[in-house]
């Protein structure tokens, strides 16, 4: 997938601009604060229907607008074209069109513009709450599988009904038998959830050494461990069990009026030659292990959509040694369209690439 053209009106600091892209890197340079990071935010805005930095729409719409209105010309592998555009007013709230015709549901958007962004907050994946690394599965999950989003929401209404029967039977207002048919449901759909993950997990286990050697030029070998409080000791996992462990939590369940069996709680480890990486990595290490996943990433939606994803890299090279960026811009080109943004356009300018297109922002305008 390429993005020839993208045009953005009253989108964070953006008024009105229109950029057009090269088909391999694209580095967006400029001074801290002209709009670098929005034009990334837009672009992965196609991807998952919403911004990475936030939540609520009316944040990115610039101060004092009504509406924004954020539009991309996208070629596929195979040559078709297709034009998105995400419209969103405070009064009629967000509507998504694909080749001029109108979503009903955000969800179609899923896995058509599949991208992939690598930022230092990213480093939260890592070294963060687990929350993240559920965040991560599910997000690139969804994008290949339409059916796991929605389990995925299906299990999320169900957790928290099922909550809610806890603080009921907590309260003495209703009896344990409530609890049956959320039970029922939540294993059907959570057991769909870590079956999914759990293949990831693998696919991530097979991939990752290979990239992180790649980037750091090391022999060290990297190990994905998922963590579920359903599956047993082996990894595997039946609906049985799965009751069981539920049945075994009930009692602290309704102490807490919340569910504590469920992949809700899973979590991926990361180790460097058998330690955690979380407890053991150095900053670079961390860094690169990051780089390798978004790798592992890029690949998956490469091979399972049969689409290149767009990559995003938001300010990450500051951060790295010489060593390891040149490493990186060697392997670029053959994942897919890039766009790189930094304050340092001449780290790129010495570094050898071949026909960077080279954007210059200030103050929320390409200057020509
Ligand atoms: N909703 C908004 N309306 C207007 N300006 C905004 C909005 N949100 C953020 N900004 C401003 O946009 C500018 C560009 O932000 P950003 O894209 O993160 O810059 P860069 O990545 O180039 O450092 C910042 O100065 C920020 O304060
Ligand atoms: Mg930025």
């Amino acid at each position: 997938m390429f993005i020839d053209e993208l045009s953005l009106f009253n989108f964070r600091n953006i008024s009105k601009q229109t950029f057009h892209f090269e088909n391999k890197i694209n580095i967006i340079f400029g001074k801290n604060g002209q709009g670098k990071t929005s034009i990334l935010e837009s672009i992965f805005f196609f991807s998952i229907t919403k911004s990475f930095r936030t939540n609520a729409e009316k944040t990115v719409l610039q101060h004092e607008k009504e509406y924004f209105d954020i539009s991309g010309k996208f070629k596929a592998n195979n040559s078709n074209m297709l034009n998105v555009r995400i419209y969103f007013s405070q009064a009629e709230g967000k509507n998504i069109f694909l080749n001029n015709n109108k979503l009903k549901k955000y969800s179609e958007l899923i896995g058509v513009f599949p991208a992939i962004l690598l930022s230092l907050e990213d480093l939260e994946l890592i070294i963060g709450d687990p929350r993240n690394r559920r965040r991560f599965m599910d997000i690139l999950l969804s994008q290949v599988n339409p059916l796991y989003l929605q389990h995925l929401q299906k299990y999320k209404k169900t957790l928290q009904q099922r909550n809610k029967v806890l603080s009921l039977i907590n309260t003495g207002e209703c009896n344990r038998s409530a609890l049956e048919p959320w039970d029922d449901r939540l294993v059907t759909y959570g057991i769909e959830i870590i079956k999914a993950r759990v293949i990831l997990s693998d696919y991530l286990n097979s991939k990752l050494s290979g990239f992180y050697q790649m980037i750091s030029k090391t022999n060290d070998t990297i190990s994905v461990r998922f963590k579920s409080n359903v599956t047993d000791a082996k990894g595997n996992l039946n609906k049985n069990q799965y009751f069981e462990k539920l049945f075994k939590t009930v009692d602290s369940d309704i102490i807490r009026q919340r569910t504590q069996t469920g992949p809700h709680r899973d979590d991926l480890e990361f180790l460097k030659n058998e330690f955690l990486i979380k407890a053991y990595g150095s900053q670079g290490e961390n860094k690169t292990l990051l780089i390798a996943l978004k790798f592992c990433e890029s690949h998956y939606l490469k091979e399972k959509l049969k689409e290149d994803p767009l990559i995003l890299m938001d300010d990450i090279f500051g951060e790295l040694d010489i060593y390891r960026i040149n490493n990186l811009l060697n392997y670029l080109p053959s994942i897919g369209q890039t766009f790189i943004t930094t304050t340092l356009k001449n780290k790129f300018e010495n570094s050898g690439l071949k026909n960077p297109g080279y954007i210059q922002i200030d103050r929320g305008a390409v200057l020509q």
